[in-house]
């Protein structure tokens, strides 16, 4: 069976896997670099000289988890976009430079594309039709595909990505970086009907996102409240704001699914890892007759082994890039 090795540098975790062609992931490793917690978000230039010294590292250990020499790899892939180009870069030339040592092919892969895939190493008999919730730190996107590459873009966000809308209101708390997990964890112990924060966008017909507005619901709120208020509530006001940006998440896939007879519901992305998104929008979709599934929660963040498997259809296909290949930092899901 083919091998394909897999590197993913898009943002600021260096991940390198190997993954095989029946979907089953060998080795799925990552070295995130805690270097940007302190400056409250990714540093651009920081993470591309991190991946430099760390990425040969990263795929020595993916090959021996995996069992594995490079002579024995099949396929190089890389994610070539979008994301910070220097970090995407360091990806592609190191993806490129073993394709031609190694005189092996190499699969150029689109990082969103990929968030997609995550869900089938789960689930390897997924196929389309289904509707897909891409979540993430720069992508808020409801995709209905009618096959693996015809789709049509149903909504997406006018401003903040529902990652941006955790880290965002996270940073107004003083919470860390990235935010997500650190609301997700604290609001298990909130009451989620605490604040009643806004929902943008109710129209019936309009399925796009809007979050900008409930990180300014939160500025005002945390200026009309004191501190010792604040931290007696915590749990419950993340709780609150978690529940806003979920229910506008759930409410739209949900109701779009269930107007054009949708069976499956895919959700991916980092904000996938979200307890309550994902035990909401399951629940949601059961009152519907409806399947909604979830990444195992180490493939919903960014990681490799998702690029190794959009890499395997390209593969059958040979589906091949050249040496040109670039890296390039436009947003969007595209079948590069
Ligand atoms: O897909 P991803 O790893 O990177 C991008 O492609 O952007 O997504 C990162 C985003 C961050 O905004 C992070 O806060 C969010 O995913 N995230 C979460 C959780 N885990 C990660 N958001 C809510 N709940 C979580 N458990
Ligand atoms: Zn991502």
């Amino acid at each position: 069976m083919i091998n394909i090795l897999a590197i993913e540098t898009s943002c600021d975790d260096t991940a390198v896997a190997v993954v095989r062609e029946d979907y089953k992931v060998l080795s799925n490793c990552i070295s995130s670099q805690l270097t940007h917690d302190k400056y409250g978000g990714v540093v651009p230039e920081l993470a591309s000289r991190l991946h430099i010294k760390n990425i040969m590292q990263v795929t020595d250990i993916a090959l021996t988890k995996a069992n594995l020499t490079l002579e024995e790899i099949d396929a190089l892939a890389v994610s070539i976009n979008p994301g910070l180009i220097g970090s995407l870069l360091v990806g592609v030339s190191f993806a490129k430079s073993l394709a031609y040592s190694l005189q092996k092919p190499l699969i150029a892969v689109n990082h969103m594309v990929g968030h997609i895939f995550a869900a089938k190493i789960s689930n390897p008999n997924l196929q389309p039709p289904y509707l897909a919730l891409i979540v993430s730190g720069g992508h808020t996107e409801l995709v209905h595909f009618f096959s693996q590459r015809e789709y049509k873009i149903i909504g997406r966000t006018r401003d903040d990505a529902a990652g941006e809308a955790f880290d965002k209101t996270a940073k107004l708390l003083n919470l860390g970086y990235p935010g997500g997990p650190i609301i997700d964890k604290l609001a298990q112990r909130g009451n989620p009907d605490f604040v009643s924060f806004p929902r943008a966008l109710q129209r019936k017909d309009d399925f796009d996102f809007s979050f900008s507005g409930l990180k300014t619901a939160v500025r005002y709120y945390l200026n009309d409240h004191d501190d010792t208020f604040i931290q007696a509530n915590l749990e419950d006001i993340v709780s609150s704001l978690q529940e806003a940006i979920v229910d506008s998440l759930v409410s739209k896939t949900i109701r779009y699914a269930k107007a054009n007879r949708m069976e499956t519901i895919i959700v991916v992305g980092g904000v996938s890892a979200n307890s309550r998104l994902r035990g909401k929008m399951i629940r949601e979709a059961e009152k519907i007759q409806k399947k909604a599934s979830f990444p195992k929660l180490e493939y919903c963040m960014d990681n490799a082994a998702m690029i190794g498997a959009a890499a395997i259809e390209k593969h059958k296909s040979k589906e091949f890039a050249n040496l040109d290949l670039n890296a390039f930092s436009k947003k969007g899901l595209r079948f590069v």
